[in-house]
């Protein structure tokens, strides 16, 4: 079908894994391709939104009409998205950051000596929680990559998080989640479940995600 009008939405969207370099040539990473993100990012492009993509790194090509910024790490996507908050109208967080990162980042290559080692790993920013404290009248959009109690997870996640909507993917099913070119995917908002999309292509679960958001901007509007 059509895709609904987003011109003259700004949309700030997150996509990618993050790398939390060990040393000079190891990182801990995640199977985040970044498909989920940029489809969502191409598709609201072709809807007449601006879109700005903040990426992780990934082997995607930047889809047409997007403006994208690479980041390496948890804590440059922090910064990056919290510079581009104040233009942005509505913000999709697609992206899987690191949880933790390592303490400290070796200066030279780990030597192989003893037989066991241990890596001490300290939390990284949560972005989500604070684009949720800033974000005033913008619309919020997470992801939530679950394996277990998906609803209740992603539920208490938004309400914690301050999001409008959160995409569960219950990265467990096949043919959902991480990489691929599929994705299986429930939609909450406040008050309960709002889409439901069996394993679908990420293209075409982007373009439903889409069509929720300018139907909820446009009903916005209205109040
Ligand atoms: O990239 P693909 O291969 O296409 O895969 C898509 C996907 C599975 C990565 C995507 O659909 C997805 O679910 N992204 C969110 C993955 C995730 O990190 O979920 P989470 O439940 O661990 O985190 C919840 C939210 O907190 C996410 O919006 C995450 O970006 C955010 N977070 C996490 C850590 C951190 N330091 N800051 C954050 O903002």
């Amino acid at each position: 079908g059509e895709l609904p009008s987003l011109a003259g939405k700004r949309i700030l969207v997150t996509a990618g894994p993050t790398w939390e370099a060990i040393d000079p040539v190891r990182y801990l990473t995640n199977r985040s391709s970044g498909k989920m993100g940029y489809a969502v990012a191409e598709v609201a492009a072709e809807a007449g939104a601006e879109v700005t993509l903040v990426s992780g790194p990934t082997t995607l090509p930047v889809p047409w009409g997007v403006r994208r910024v690479d980041v390496t790490t948890a804590e440059e996507m922090f910064r990056t998205v919290m510079e581009e908050l104040p233009q942005a109208d509505v913000i999709v967080k697609s992206a899987a950051v690191a949880d933790y990162r390592p303490v400290e980042t070796a200066e030279q290559k780990m030597k192989k000596s003893r037989d066991a080692m241990t890596l001490h790993l300290v939390k990284t920013k949560d972005i989500a929680a604070e684009i949720g404290r800033r974000k005033e009248g913008r619309f919020f959009i997470g992801f939530a990559a679950e394996t277990e109690q998906v609803e209740q997870n992603a539920r208490e996640k938004l309400a914690r998080k301050g999001m409008d909507l959160i995409v569960a993917n219950d990265v467990s099913l096949p043919g959902a989640g991480f990489d691929g070119e599929t994705n299986a995917v429930t939609v909450f908002d406040a008050a309960g479940e709002v889409l439901r999309l069996p394993v679908t292509a990420k293209r075409e679960v982007a373009r439903r995600l889409v069509g929720l958001l300018a139907e909820r901007l446009n009903g916005k509007e209205l109040d």
